[in-house]
């Protein structure tokens, strides 16, 4: 018979406390990135509390409007949004915030030393069918005085400037993903609890794999050199997993190895995604993973963002794979550069 002790598993390090142990770290940190995040988990929490019971309390469906980009919002796209921007400001540790469902930069009139970059429910299409969704966020430094009014320069830094930014996955289990530049770690929801534990310490990508996750309805909408991408990985018998939420298709990346492809189309010709609320974000964590993420031409995080809602292609994963993807690519250009 098993001894009472041994049926007494430890929990593990909640959230508040890794974030804590990992302030000691930095001698002159003042706790507010610290605070911050924790207000992101606690907005977290709450969105994954509505998503959970989106049919009972009648949050499901369409809003009936669209966002700044023409896109239909969902009921769950607007609260999520709420959400978010209400924790952010009371929070008080954000100056600015830029949100995928909002026009402009929202200036929360508070003295705090960041700015936010949030896509507040990313997977819009699987909301309402009970398939993974998420939130992904950036987090700066601003750039201006603390104490001035928020500028268009503080929200709109290159990628490799983010000092942290994550995803929280709304899955088969609610997970938050993180990196502050030393590695990624996940945390996974223990609702009864009401708290986030660590579950996947300083996460690693495999640097390859057999899995190839992208929309290929837009197959004919594809350049010849992402075509001849995507034949070879069916003459490799390569397995394709495609959710249609970025941050489900990513997570599954992130842990099995893999990469996401979405490119320029027809339709799209700058890509569908966007730079500063979905590719950024994730560019950090896969590189701070042993990955890579590049728009075909340059590192996603080199990118220089221009305005607030700039599209980008994104390839993102496996380091080999996406090395091999830059490389189909590299022939395009130079035969861009030679004609
Ligand atoms: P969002 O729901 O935030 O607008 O993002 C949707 C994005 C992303 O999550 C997903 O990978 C992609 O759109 C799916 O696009 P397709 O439907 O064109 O495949
Ligand atoms: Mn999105
Ligand atoms: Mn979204």
């Amino acid at each position: 018979m098993k001894q009472v002790e041994e049926l007494v598993l430890p929990v593990g390090t909640a959230l508040d406390r890794f974030i804590s142990r990992h302030e000691e770290q930095f001698p002159f940190a003042t706790g507010e990135l610290s605070q911050l995040l924790r207000d992101i988990a606690l907005a977290g929490k709450i969105v994954n509390r509505e998503i959970n019971r989106a049919g009972l309390i009648g949050v499901a469906g369409a809003y009936g409007q669209q966002n700044v980009q023409g896109e239909e919002q969902q009921k769950l796209d607007v609260i999520a949004n709420i959400r978010f921007i209400r924790a952010l400001r009371n929070g008080g540790e954000v100056c600015g915030i830029i949100s995928e469902e909002e026009e402009d930069i929202i200036d929360t009139g508070s003295r705090g030393k960041y700015v936010v970059a949030i896509d507040p429910l990313d997977g819009s299409s699987n909301i309402d069918v009970n398939v993974s969704i998420g939130t992904v966020f950036s987090i700066y430094r601003r750039l201006s005085p603390v104490g001035s009014a928020v500028t268009m320069e503080d929200v709109l830094q290159p990628g490799y400037k983010q000092v942290a930014a994550g995803y929280i996955l709304y899955g088969s289990s609610t997970m938050l993903v993180y990196t502050t530049g030393y590695g990624v770690n996940a945390f996974t929801y223990e609702s009864s609890l009401g708290e986030f534990f660590l579950s996947h310490a300083d996460m690693q990508m495999p640097k390859s794999a057999q899995s190839y996750s992208i929309n290929e309805g837009n197959y004919r909408d594809f350049s010849p050199e992402i075509i001849e991408y995507l034949d070879y990985c069916k003459d490799q018998k390569y397995t394709a997993r495609y959710i249609g939420s970025l941050v489900a298709d990513f997570h599954r990346n992130l842990l099995k190895g893999g990469i996401y492809l979405y490119p320029e189309t027809k339709s799209s010709p700058t890509g569908k995604l966007r730079l500063m609320y979905e590719c950024n974000a994730l560019a950090f964590i896969a590189e701070q993973a042993g990955g890579k993420a590049t728009d075909g031409k340059r590192r996603i995080l080199d990118i220089m963002p221009t305005k607030l809602h700039q599209r980008c292609p994104l390839y993102i994963g496996s380091v080999d794979m996406v090395k091999q993807v830059e490389g189909c690519l590299a022939k395009k250009n130079e035969m861009a550069w030679q004609s």
